[in-house]
C-alpha cells in the first residue's frame, strides 16, 4: 500500500473558510488544535470529501457553502498518491436559479470525472469518528461494510469480492423463496457462496491487519521523534491508539439454516466479524 498524503489543501467557500490554504510537508500526522468552534472539524470534513459521498458529516451540498458566500464551494487539494502527484478538485457551482439543485463536479488535474469515485485511483479516505459509534454495538451488517472499506484502501480487487459474495448470497435467497427449488441447485450456489465468504473473511483479516500495521508504524513513527514530549499523553503511549482485537469469523450458509432463512427471506449466517 502506499499511503497516499495531502501536500496543499485549498477551500474557497468551504463552511466557515472564505479562502484558505494549507501547506503539509513531511510525513507526519496531522494534528489540529483550536478553540471549538475555530474550525478545526470543517478542514477534516473537506479532506472528506476526496471520497465519495456526503462527507464526514453527511451534510447536503448547500449547506457546505459559506453561509456570507456565493452559493458554491470548492476544495482543492494537491496529493501525493497511488498514481504520484495529483490534484483533485470538488465542489459545487453557485446555484443558477432558486429551484436548481447543485451536483457535486469533480476534477483530477483539472480535467472533469464523473463522479468522486475517479479519486479512489489516487487515495482511499476512510474515517472513524464518535458519530459512528453505532459500528460497536449495531447491526453486524455495518460492521461488516465498514471492514470492507477498510481492506479496500489497501487491496482494490476487495470490492469484487464482496459484489461476488453479494451476488451470490441474492442467488441462495431467490433460491429460498421459490420451496420448489431443486435441492442440488442450492447446494451448489451454498458451496459458491461459501468459498467466497472464506475469500471475503480472509482478505478482511490480512486487509484489516495491513492497515492497522500500516497506521500503527505510521503513527510510532511520528510520535517516536518526539516521545520526549509525547509521552505524558493522558490516554497512553502511542500504541495503544490503534489495536485492533483479532477478528473472529464464522462463514458461509448452512443448510440447517435453509428453513430459518427461507423465512425471514435473507442469509443469517454470512461472515461475521467482531471489532
Ligand atoms: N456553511 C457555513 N458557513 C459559515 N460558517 C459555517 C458553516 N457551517 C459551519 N460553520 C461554522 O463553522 C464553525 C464550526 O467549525 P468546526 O470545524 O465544527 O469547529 P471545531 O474547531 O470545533 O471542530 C461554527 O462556528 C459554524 O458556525
Ligand atoms: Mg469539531
Amino acid at each position: 500500500m502506499t499511503t497516499a498524503a495531502v501536500r496543499r489543501l485549498t477551500l474557497t467557500n468551504f463552511r466557515s473558510y472564505h479562502a484558505a490554504q494549507l501547506e503539509l510537508r513531511g510525513n507526519s500526522p496531522v494534528v489540529l488544535t483550536g478553540a471549538n468552534g475555530a474550525g478545526k472539524t470543517n478542514l477534516i470534513e473537506a479532506i472528506s470529501f476526496l471520497a465519495p459521498g456526503r462527507g464526514l458529516r453527511r451534510a447536503t451540498l448547500e449547506d457546505i457553502a459559506f453561509s456570507e458566500g456565493d452559493g458554491g464551494w470548492a476544495v482543492a487539494a494537491e496529493i501525493e498518491g497511488m498514481a504520484g502527484l495529483a490534484t483533485l478538485g470538488t465542489g459545487i457551482d453557485p446555484p443558477a436559479g432558486e429551484d436548481a439543485a447543485p451536483t457535486r463536479q469533480c476534477r483530477i488535474d483539472r480535467e472533469a470525472v464523473s463522479s468522486a469515485a475517479a479519486f479512489a485511483d489516487h487515495l482511499r479516505v476512510i474515517w472513524l469518528i464518535p458519530a459512528m459509534d453505532q459500528l460497536f454495538n449495531g447491526p453486524a451488517s455495518e460492521r461488516r461494510r465498514f471492514i470492507d472499506r477498510l481492506v479496500l484502501a489497501v487491496d482494490a480487487q476487495h470490492s469484487g469480492r464482496v459484489a461476488a459474495l453479494e451476488r451470490s448470497l441474492r442467488s441462495r435467497n431467490r433460491l429460498l423463496e421459490n420451496q420448489q427449488s431443486d435441492p442440488h441447485w442450492l447446494d451448489a450456489v451454498e458451496h459458491e457462496t461459501a468459498e467466497l465468504a472464506v475469500a471475503v473473511a480472509a482478505a478482511s483479516t490480512s486487509g484489516t491487519a495491513i492497515a492497522a500495521t500500516k497506521m500503527r508504524s505510521f503513527i510510532e513513527l511520528s510520535y517516536g521523534r518526539r516521545r520526549e514530549r509525547r509521552l505524558d499523553v493522558t490516554c497512553g503511549p502511542p500504541r495503544d491508539v490503534v489495536r485492533f482485537p483479532p477478528l473472529v469469523c464464522t462463514t458461509g450458509p448452512r443448510k440447517e439454516a435453509r428453513t430459518p432463512d427461507r423465512f425471514c427471506q435473507d442469509t443469517k449466517s454470512q461472515p461475521r466479524f467482531w471489532l
